[in-house]
C-alpha cells in the first residue's frame, strides 16, 4: 500500500460514513487529503483525527451539487498540494418510497444532483491535473447501480448513471493512464439511511436497516483500500452482489426478489 505514499487525494462526502471511514484508514499511509462535505463542524472533527494520526489534511466546505463549488474545491486542493493525484467521488444521498407513493418529484432531480452530476462536474475540473499525475478517479456507486431495487427507483437511476458515466470515462482516459475504479457496495451501516428522503422528500430520520447484520464503513473503507492502491476497475463488497452479476444474465427474477427480500428485510 506504498503506492499512497505523498498521493494527494480528495475525498467528498468525508464529513460521514465510508468517507469518513476511508480518510482515516489513509491517514495510515502518508498521503495528503482534502476532505469535502457540506458540514464544516464534522469535517474539522475528522481533521483533528487526522492531524492526531499525522497526516496532513485540508478542510474544504462544498455542496457538490453546485458546479461552481466543485471546481472549488479541485482548485483549493492545486493550489494548496501543487497537484491532485486521486479524486475519490464519494458523497452521495438515497431516498426510501416506492415511485407510486411519491409525492415530491423533487427526490428524483435532487438525487441526480449530488450522486450523478456532481461527480461528473468534480472529475470534469480534475481531469486536467489528473493527466498530469496520471493519476486516478474513484467513483463510489452501489450495487444499486447494478440492478433495479423496490423504493430505491430514483437512487437506482442514480447510480447506473455513475456507472455508465465512468466506464465511459475509463476508456477516454485509458490513453493518458488516469485510472477509474468503480466501488458498488451492498448494504453499509451508515448516515445515509435515516437520511434517506421519504415520500414527502423528508429524511426518513430512523434507520429501516438491521445495523447489526450489515457491513461497517469501516469494513467498507478497509475492503477499498488495495482496490484502490492497484487501480483496479471494480469492487463490490458483498457476495451476493459478485455472484449477483451473473445470475442476474440467466436467472433475472430470481435478482429481483433477492433485491425484494432485502429491502423487506433491512439487510
Ligand atoms: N451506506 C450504504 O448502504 C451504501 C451502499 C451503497 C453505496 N453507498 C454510497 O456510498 C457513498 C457514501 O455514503 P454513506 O453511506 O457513507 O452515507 P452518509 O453517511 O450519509 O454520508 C454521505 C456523505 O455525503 C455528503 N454529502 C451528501 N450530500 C452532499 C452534497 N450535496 N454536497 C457535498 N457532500 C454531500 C455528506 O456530507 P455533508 O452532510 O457534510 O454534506 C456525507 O459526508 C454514497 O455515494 C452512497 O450512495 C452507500
Amino acid at each position: 500500500m506504498g503506492l499512497f505514499n505523498d498521493k494527494v487525494i480528495i475525498i467528498t462526502g468525508a464529513s460521514e460514513g465510508i468517507g469518513r471511514a476511508l480518510a482515516l484508514k489513509l491517514a495510515a499511509h502518508k498521503c495528503r487529503l482534502v476532505i469535502s462535505g457540506r458540514n464544516m463542524q464534522r469535517l474539522q472533527s475528522l481533521s483533528s483525527e487526522l492531524t492526531d494520526l499525522g497526516c496532513e489534511a485540508i478542510v474544504h466546505v462544498a455542496d457538490i451539487a453546485n458546479q461552481t463549488e466543485c471546481t472549488g474545491l479541485v482548485e483549493v486542493c492545486v493550489e494548496h498540494y501543487g497537484r491532485l493525484d486521486i479524486l475519490i467521488n464519494n458523497a452521495g444521498m438515497t431516498m426510501w418510497s416506492r415511485f407510486d407513493e411519491l409525492e415530491d418529484l423533487s427526490v428524483l432531480s435532487q438525487i441526480m444532483q449530488v450522486n450523478y452530476l456532481g461527480p461528473a462536474y468534480l472529475t470534469h475540473a480534475a481531469i486536467p491535473y489528473l493527466k498530469q499525475t496520471q493519476g486516478q478517479i474513484v467513483a463510489v456507486a452501489s450495487l444499486t447501480g447494478m440492478t433495479g431495487v423496490p423504493t430505491r427507483s430514483g437512487y437506482a437511476a442514480s447510480k447506473h448513471a455513475v456507472i455508465g458515466f465512468f466506464d465511459s470515462l475509463r476508456i477516454e482516459l485509458s490513453d493518458d493512464n488516469v485510472a477509474v475504479t468503480v466501488i458498488c457496495p451492498d448494504f453499509v451501516v451508515t448516515q445515509t439511511h435515516k437520511r434517506a428522503l421519504n415520500a414527502q422528500g423528508k429524511p426518513l430520520g430512523e434507520t429501516p436497516m438491521q445495523e447489526s447484520k450489515i457491513m461497517t464503513a469501516e469494513e467498507c473503507a478497509q475492503m477499498m483500500l488495495p482496490v484502490i492502491a492497484k487501480r483496479q476497475r471494480l469492487l463490490v463488497t458483498s457476495l451476493r452482489g459478485r455472484v449477483g452479476r451473473w445470475f442476474k444474465i440467466i436467472a433475472p427474477g430470481l435478482i429481483d426478489k433477492i433485491a425484494r427480500r432485502a429491502i423487506d428485510s433491512g439487510r
